[in-house]
């Protein structure tokens, strides 16, 4: 008979639930092996001072959950269970987070969206809790449309609007919603989302990005039925897409029918000038915008959205219902009142004037201390690209950077792309001079 050495906290009560969880782990560590049988419930209650009751209760609930067999005749024995040990949440730990397009997150406004947070709880009525509607709360698509008419001159009505949770999950559904796609995407591009646009079901062909943006003649040429780009600010590059471009792209999707998908991840940030107008508000039949507050606010908050023509919007509605039933109401209207009270205007003008002087304090210290790099692509964004001299090796000088405490990726080329939100000016220029020669 098996030495079970359970131990109990006797004031701490539900004995039996102490006695099954203590039985249960041992199974699990192995301590207690398959085929080994337990001592009949009476003389367990005995030695451990309990009722029988409670050891009953205890075996009947592990032979429930699969842990124990009981069998007439032969007693209480331990199942042989195979026991699955849950993969280390260390193996993911290295893909997420440090990225070079993270924001400031110590500068995430806490008071202010606390404060919208709390209004919110006090003034929404019992029924605006139950499940919203799966395109999102109709005060978050109309606060949605009037801020992209004026901020990014899109062309924006609150049925045309779709809330998701973020520019990827926007894409997703669009790829899906379209069906079988020939996908164009960019030259670089962002690989992060290759393996979601793969998944939804396009097929991509790499069109290249020069400094115009990308090569709409090639786009033209690849047969494809949509194309995924970055106008306002090429990922990596820099590059803004030229009105020339923007004239040939539109004429090539109207001609077409293609579908042109602008991500839309980072325009609130321009530093030199003002921003250009998204392409949705030139072509709003054949553009689907997307965006979000991952850069804006956090990306933790799993918070973006669509603008598309209505009919595509109405059918992604309906897809994002048949899919998972739509975004938390409760941070829905937490970001509409955000929006609707200025404090999201005003978050991005102070983080604005950061990003900028701390883009320039990066510019400057890679000047001092490697001018044979050339650094690309315009003032905007919370990344910068920069081209290395054909001899050197990207990944060394990322791996470089990264040491020095920079966020930074290599990207064939040599170039490299380096983060400039996360630090203050004088931390980011102490990090170059601290890298070594390549
Ligand atoms: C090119 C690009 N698009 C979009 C996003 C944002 O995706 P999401 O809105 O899903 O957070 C990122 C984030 O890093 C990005 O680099």
């Amino acid at each position: 008979m098996a030495d079970l050495h359970l131990s109990l906290d006797r004031q701490a009560g539900g004995l039996a639930r102490q006695v099954a969880g203590e039985l249960r782990e041992a199974v699990r560590t192995g301590r207690l092996p398959a085929g080994t049988r337990l001592p009949a419930s009476r003389d367990l209650a005995r030695d451990l001072a309990v009722s029988r009751g409670v050891v009953v209760e205890a075996y009947e609930q592990l032979v429930a959950e699969g842990f124990l067999e009981s069998r007439i005749g032969a007693g209480t024995t331990v199942a042989a269970v195979t026991i699955e040990e849950p993969a280390s949440p260390a193996d993911a730990s290295g893909e997420f987070g440090g990225r070079p397009t993270s924001p400031d997150l110590g500068a995430f406004p806490r008071q202010a969206w606390g404060a919208a947070y709390r209004h919110v709880l006090a003034t929404l009525p019992h029924d605006a809790l139950d499940y919203g509607d799966p395109g999102g709360v109709p005060e978050l698509r109309g606060e949605l449309a009037a801020y992209l008419r004026r901020v990014r001159a899109a062309r924006a009505e609150p049925e045309n609007v779709v809330v998701v949770t973020g520019v990827a999950q926007g894409l997703s559904l669009v790829v899906q919603a379209l069906g079988p796609l020939r996908l164009a995407t960019e030259l670089p591009t962002s690989e992060r989302q290759t393996p979601l646009l793969r998944r939804a079901g396009a097929e991509l062909i790499g069109i290249p990005v020069d400094d115009e943006g990308i090569d709409v003649a090639e786009l033209a040429r690849s047969g494809a039925t949509a194309v995924l780009l970055t106008p306002a600010h090429h990922y990596p590059t820099g590059v803004v897409l030229s009105p020339r471009r923007r004239a040939e792209l539109i004429s090539w999707a109207a001609r077409t029918g293609a579908t042109v998908l602008e991500d839309d991840y980072d325009a609130e940030f321009r530093f030199d000038r003002e921003p250009v107008g998204c392409l949705q508000g030139l072509a709003p039949n054949r553009v689907v915008l997307a965006g979000s507050v991952s850069k804006a606010l956090a990306p933790g908050l799993r918070l973006g959205w669509l603008v598309a023509p209505v009919s595509l919007a109405a059918e992604l509605r309906k897809f994002r219902g048949e899919f998972d039933l739509g975004s938390p109401v409760l941070d829905q209207y937490t970001l509409a009142h955000f929006i609707a009270t200025g404090a999201y205007d005003r978050h991005l003008r102070r983080m604005r004037r950061e990003y900028r002087a701390r883009r320039d304090a990066l510019v400057g210290a890679l000047a001092e201390r490697f001018p044979e790099v050339k650094v690309c692509g315009i003032s905007a964004g919370l990344h910068l690209f920069a081209e290395l001299p054909p001899e050197w090796d990207a990944r060394t000088f990322a791996a470089e950077a990264v040491a020095a405490g920079l966020a930074a990726e290599p990207v064939d080329g040599p170039a490299v792309v380096i983060g400039f939100a996360r630090w203050p000016g004088h931390r980011l220029a102490g990090a170059v001079r601290e890298m070594r020669s390549p």
